[in-house]
C-alpha cells in the first residue's frame, strides 16, 4: 500500500484546498493529513487563523478525502511522521517547490500545483477591515503599523497628534490631524497612547461617538471611572480593551493557566519588578516620554499577575515612591506591598532605578520563575526542593506581544464580544491602585 502525507492551516477550507487533497490522494492508496496547529501556526507567524483548530480538522474530515487526519504540533514533526507512519511520498503545493527537498532522503517529495486565484489569506482578507485611527505621539506608529501588518482585518488609516510635522512619511497614512474629533469621524476605532492623563476622557469620547478602544494601559487613573467607560461600551455596543501586552503573549497565558492548576500548590507570593532607564523624548516609544512616570509606565504590568493569581481582594497594601525632585507627580522608583488574607505580593517599579526585572512566584509546593524581562519573556522554569523535578518552558513571542494584542482586539470587535485577557474588575483594581499613589492614599514617599 502506498502511503501519501500532506499538511497545510486549511482555514476557511476552500477549492484550492480540496483540489489539492485530491490530487494528493491519487498519487497513492492512503492519505494522512496533517492540520496545523494553533500554536505552530504561531510561530511561524500566521497568527491571523479565522477558526480553531477543531473546525479546521473537523472541515478536512468533512470532505471524505483524507484516510486520516493528524495534528502538526512542532517544527521538524514531518520527518517523524514520515518514518512513523512509513510514508512513501510527500506532498504539498507548488508555492512550497524546494522548501521541503530535504525530505527526499526519507521519501519521495511530488510538488503539485496551486490552483490560482484562491487562497485562505484573499478570504480573510475579503472581510472588510477595520479602520484603526492612533491617538498620541507618532513615535510608537511605525512599531504598531509594523505589527499590524501581520494582523488581517486591521489597516492603520489615521494618526492624531500634536507634532504632525513629525510623522513619518512612509506610514501611507490617509489622515494627520491634531483635531480628535475629526478623528474619531475617520475610523471604526482607536488606539489610545496618549499620556495616562488623558485616557479617561479620549476613551470616553470614542465610546459615546460608538467607536471601538484599545487603550494603553492605565485605561483611567481613577477606579470608579473605569466601570463607567466598560458601562459606556457596553451601551453604545463597542469594544473597549486595555493594551497590556504581556497580557496576549503565549508565555504568559501559558504560565497563567500552569500556576492556575496547582503545579506549584498554594501562592503565597508574588514579587513582580519592572524597569527601564529609557526615560529620553524621543524615544522609540511614548511609554517612556517623561509624561509617563515610573507607576503608569510599568505599574500595570507589574500589577497583572498579582491580582491574576491573588484576586484583587487584598486586605492592605502599601505604597512607597522615590519622587523626582524636579518634577511634579514622577515617582522614579515605587515600591508597592500588598497583604491578602493568606498570602503576599510586591512588586516594583522605576524608571529613574534599575533592578532585576524578574518575576517569582512562590508557592507550597515549589515555584515558578521568569527571568528579566519577564514581561516579554519567551521562556520560565518551574523550581522544586528536588531539582530533578525542575521543568523548563519555552514559547515563541514575536514582536514583543503587540501583534497578538491587535489580534485579540480585531477578533473582539468582529464578535461583536470583549474576550480581553484581562477581565474589567482587574483593569478596575489597576486603577485603583493609580488613584491611591495620586492621592497619596497608604503612600509614603522618600528621599
Ligand atoms: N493550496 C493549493 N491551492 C491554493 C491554496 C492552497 O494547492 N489555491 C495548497 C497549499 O499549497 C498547501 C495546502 O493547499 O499544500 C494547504 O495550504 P494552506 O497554507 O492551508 O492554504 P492557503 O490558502 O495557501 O493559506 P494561506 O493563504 O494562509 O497561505
Amino acid at each position: 500500500m502506498k502511503k501519501v502525507i500532506t499538511y497545510g492551516t486549511y482555514d476557511l477550507l476552500h477549492y484550492g484546498h480540496t483540489r489539492l487533497l485530491e490530487r494528493a490522494k491519487a498519487l497513492g492508496d492512503y492519505l494522512i493529513v496533517g492540520v496545523t496547529s494553533d500554536d505552530f501556526d504561531k510561530s511561524r507567524g500566521k497568527i491571523n487563523v479565522q477558526q480553531s483548530l477543531n473546525e479546521r480538522v473537523a472541515a478536512v474530515k468533512a470532505t471524505g478525502i483524507p484516510d486520516e487526519v493528524i495534528i502538526e504540533e512542532y517544527e521538524g514533526q514531518k520527518i517523524d511522521d514520515i518514518i512513523k507512519y512509513g510514508v512513501d511520498i510527500f506532498t504539498v503545493g507548488s508555492d512550497w517547490v524546494g522548501y521541503f527537498d530535504y525530505l527526499k532522503e526519507y521519501c519521495d517529495v511530488v510538488y503539485l500545483d496551486r490552483t490560482q486565484g484562491i487562497s485562505s489569506t484573499q478570504l480573510r482578507g475579503e472581510k472588510r477591515s477595520l479602520s484603526l485611527g492612533m491617538v498620541g505621539g507618532s513615535p510608537i506608529m511605525t512599531k504598531l503599523a509594523n505589527e499590524c501588518s501581520f494582523v488581517n482585518g486591521v489597516n492603520i488609516t489615521a494618526l492624531c497628534t500634536d507634532e504632525v510635522d513629525k510623522v513619518p512619511g512612509n506610514l501611507h497614512l490617509e489622515l494627520v490631524t491634531s483635531d480628535y474629533d475629526v478623528l474619531l469621524d475617520h475610523v471604526d476605532a482607536v488606539y489610545v497612547h496618549s499620556e495616562p492623563k488623558l485616557h479617561y476622557e479620549q476613551v470616553k469620547k470614542a465610546l459615546e461617538k460608538g467607536k471601538h478602544v484599545l487603550c494603553e494601559t492605565p485605561i483611567a487613573l481613577v477606579a470608579d471611572q473605569v466601570d463607567e467607560l466598560f458601562e459606556l461600551a457596553r451601551e453604545n455596543g463597542v469594544v473597549l480593551m486595555e493594551a497590556l501586552k504581556t497580557a496576549y503573549s503565549l508565555a504568559y497565558q501559558r504560565l497563567l493557566v500552569l500556576i492556575k492548576s496547582g503545579r506549584i500548590g498554594q501562592i503565597v507570593s508574588v514579587d513582580a519588578t519592572c524597569t527601564s532607564l529609557r526615560d529620553i523624548e524621543g524615544d522609540e516609544s511614548t511609554r517612556f516620554a517623561p509624561k509617563w512616570n515610573s507607576i503608569c509606565t510599568w505599574g500595570p504590568t507589574a500589577l497583572l499577575p498579582v491580582f491574576q493569581f491573588l484576586g484583587t481582594d487584598y486586605q492592605e497594601k502599601h505604597i512607597v515612591s522615590r519622587m523626582a525632585d524636579d518634577r511634579e507627580d514622577y515617582d522614579l522608583f515605587t515600591k508597592i506591598d500588598f497583604i491578602y488574607d493568606k498570602a503576599v505580593a510586591s512588586i516594583k517599579v522605576g524608571k529613574g532605578v534599575k533592578s532585576e526585572g524578574e518575576l517569582i512566584i512562590s508557592g507550597t509546593k515549589g515555584y515558578l520563575y521568569v527571568p528579566a524581562p519577564w514581561w516579554k519573556t519567551d521562556y520560565y522554569e518551574t523550581r522544586f526542593e528536588n531539582p530533578a523535578n525542575n521543568k523548563r518552558y519555552f514559547y515563541q513571542l514575536d514582536g514583543e506581544g503587540i501583534r497578538y494584542e491587535v489580534v485579540a482586539f480585531v477578533r473582539a470587535v468582529e464578535n461583536g464580544e470583549a474576550l480581553s485577557n484581562i477581565q474589567p474588575h482587574i483593569t478596575k483594581a489597576i486603577a485603583g491602585v493609580m488613584e491611591d499613589f495620586y492621592n497619596g492614599k497608604d503612600k509614603k514617599t522618600i528621599g
